[in-house]
């Protein structure tokens, strides 16, 4: 059986997939995609304005879309968004040429990551921490079993979690 090439990570919004992945990217020499970016550069829009335009759903078939394109590529890291798993179809496509990594992080260092931000139009509440809690409390068990690898990112540097994964699946993987 072919090798799968490319590293897909999953996770939480605020977890750190986009730092972890273009760090790992640079030492892998793979290429980064990230498939928010892309949904951006397709629409030419914020993901806050597809979401208040259109709505929820229709950035989910974006999502898909993307999702089908990036999947054929190879040798890449690929940093999804926090609702990749609520589409099964998503981590079909992504498993064909990929290997999971699910970015676990607690509810603490979410809010940490991102309580001043305003680009993630479903945590534009007041109380941040209970919006972090309930989505995760949703999600959780869809991470867990969608993945191929958990990465705990809690309580560790970049650097160090970079160097854990590629030491975890080097061998197995590329
Ligand atoms: C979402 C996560 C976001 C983005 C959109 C929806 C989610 O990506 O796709 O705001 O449903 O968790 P990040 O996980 O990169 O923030």
């Amino acid at each position: 059986m072919d090798r799968k090439t490319n590293i897909v990570l999953i996770g939480f919004m605020g977890s750190g997939k986009t730092t972890i992945g273009t760090n790992l990217a640079y030492k892998l020499k793979y290429s980064f995609v990230d498939s928010d970016d892309k949904i951006v550069q397709k629409m030419n829009m914020s993901i806050n304005k597809i979401f208040e335009i259109y709505g929820e759903d229709y950035f989910r078939n974006l999502e898909y879309d993307i999702v089908r394109n990036i999947s054929k590529l190879n040798k890449q890291i690929i940093s999804t968004g926090g609702g990749i798993i609520k589409n099964k179809n998503n981590i079909y496509e992504l498993k064909k040429n990929g290997i999971i990594l699910y970015l676990k992080a607690s509810p603490e260092h979410i809010y940490s990551n991102i309580k001043d931000d305003t680009n993630r139009p479903l945590l534009q509440c007041d109380n941040k921490m209970e919006a972090i809690k309930a989505l995760l409390n949703q999600r959780e068990f869809l991470y867990k079993e969608y993945c191929d690898i958990i990465v705990d990112v809690s309580n560790n540097t970049v650097d160090s979690i970079v160097d854990n994964i590629i030491n975890s699946i080097g061998g197995k993987y590329f």
